[in-house]
């Protein structure tokens, strides 16, 4: 009784205290009453939908040497890709032909595509798909780049915080990089406009469920309209070989946290869930998200967009992909819609 409770008040408030939300977290026992109550809101909101969305892993080329990543700059292993704005667009084109109508391009830190070739891929995607909306995943920018972007023509963007706690973000990443910039490029993002997508990972290393709290408590600041979360999976070839992978539980209970705390949030069932679980993306589904990005990247270089080892999907075209989503969504209840559309701004 005392569980249910719990929720109750999450439900009605979409708010605990930081006590509340650590007894919560850090125990298995409200899980089911906790997945029931954001499979409810969800569905309150947004019925059996499921969006899609077109992952485009553009480059693996990467300047960054974040420790978790598989594709940072000092990891030799890689074999690095490129693809020509004739590539990216021809993914489009297959992705549009199977009921895709938002593409998000995502890449490394890589200078060889200027503000000048990002801008003409966009705008030529605009042009040539006028019916879809275009998310730009490419990392920390300037802000005057991050609205050449938008005058392109694309209109929402994904940069996720990773962790909100500083001295956590130091030992994730080096020196060369700053949650403060992080930060600032956020809210930058937000004031030219764009749709703004953040989130972390479950379970990196030396993660405490403090930092998880902060987390939340700056999501709720930061207000944005999609929120990706996924467990941390390790990578043998970065200085983080030695650590465990998150928890799938732990990410479940999250997604359901967030639903409850964001209830019209855009909230994705990622590829790394389905890594660590056969089941992750449906479970993910029925714990409260909304969103599933499936990849669009010529499978030829799939592979080498390994963020992390064992990625699912790698080996699979995109219609395969296609079909084999449109079986798991179903299975667990839900319907991949493929408007554009959302209710983001039904909420504010
Ligand atoms: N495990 C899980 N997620 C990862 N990402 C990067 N490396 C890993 C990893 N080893 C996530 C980061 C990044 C997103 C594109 O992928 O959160 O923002
Ligand atoms: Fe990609 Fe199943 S979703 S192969």
């Amino acid at each position: 009784m005392r569980n249910s409770k719990f929720i109750e008040k999450l439900k009605c408030d979409r708010n605990l205290s930081d006590d509340e939300f650590k007894v919560l977290l850090e125990s298995d026992a409200f899980d089911e009453y906790l997945y029931r109550a954001a499979d409810e809101k969800r569905r309150n909101i947004y019925g059996d939908e499921v969006y899609i969305r077109g992952l485009i892993e553009f480059t693996n080329y990467c300047h960054n040497n974040c420790y978790y990543c598989g594709i940072r700059r000092d990891n030799k292993k890689v074999e690095r890709y490129r693809l020509t704005q004739e590539e990216i667009l021809s993914c489009c084109e297959e992705g549009h032909r199977l009921g895709f109508r938002t593409f998000v391009l995502q890449g490394g830190k890589d200078f060889y595509y200027t503000d000048t070739l990002l801008c003409d891929i966009i705008s030529e995607i605009r042009e040539r798909f006028s019916d879809c909306a275009i998310t730009l995943s490419v990392g920390e920018k300037s802000k005057e780049s991050y609205r050449n972007f938008f005058n392109a023509g694309a209109t929402r963007y994904l940069l996720r915080h990773e962790t909100t706690n500083a001295e956590h973000y130091q030992r994730l990443h080096p020196y060369s990089m700053s949650l403060d910039n992080r930060k600032r490029c956020l809210y930058n993002l937000k004031e030219i406009g764009y749709q703004v997508g953040s989130g972390f990972m479950v379970g990196s290393p030396y993660q405490r469920t403090e930092f998880l709290i902060e987390d939340l408590r700056f999501l709720q600041e930061l207000e944005p309209d999609m929120i990706g979360i996924g467990p941390y999976i390790t990578h043998t070839d970065t200085p983080f070989a030695s650590f465990e992978n998150g928890s799938m539980l732990l990410t479940l209970r999250l997604i359901s946290v967030l639903r409850l705390m964001f209830p019209y949030a855009l909230i994705p069932s990622t590829t790394a869930l389905g890594t660590i679980h056969p089941q992750g993306r449906e479970l993910g589904l029925k714990a409260g998200a909304n969103v599933i990005m499936p990849n669009l990247t010529p499978v030829d270089v799939r592979n080498l967009y390994s963020l992390y080892e064992n990625k699912i999907c790698t080996g699979e075209e995109a219609a395969q992909c296609r079909g084999c989503l449109e079986q798991r969504v179903k299975s667990a209840g839900y319907r991949i819609v493929t408007s554009i559309g959302n209710k983001i701004k039904e909420s504010k």
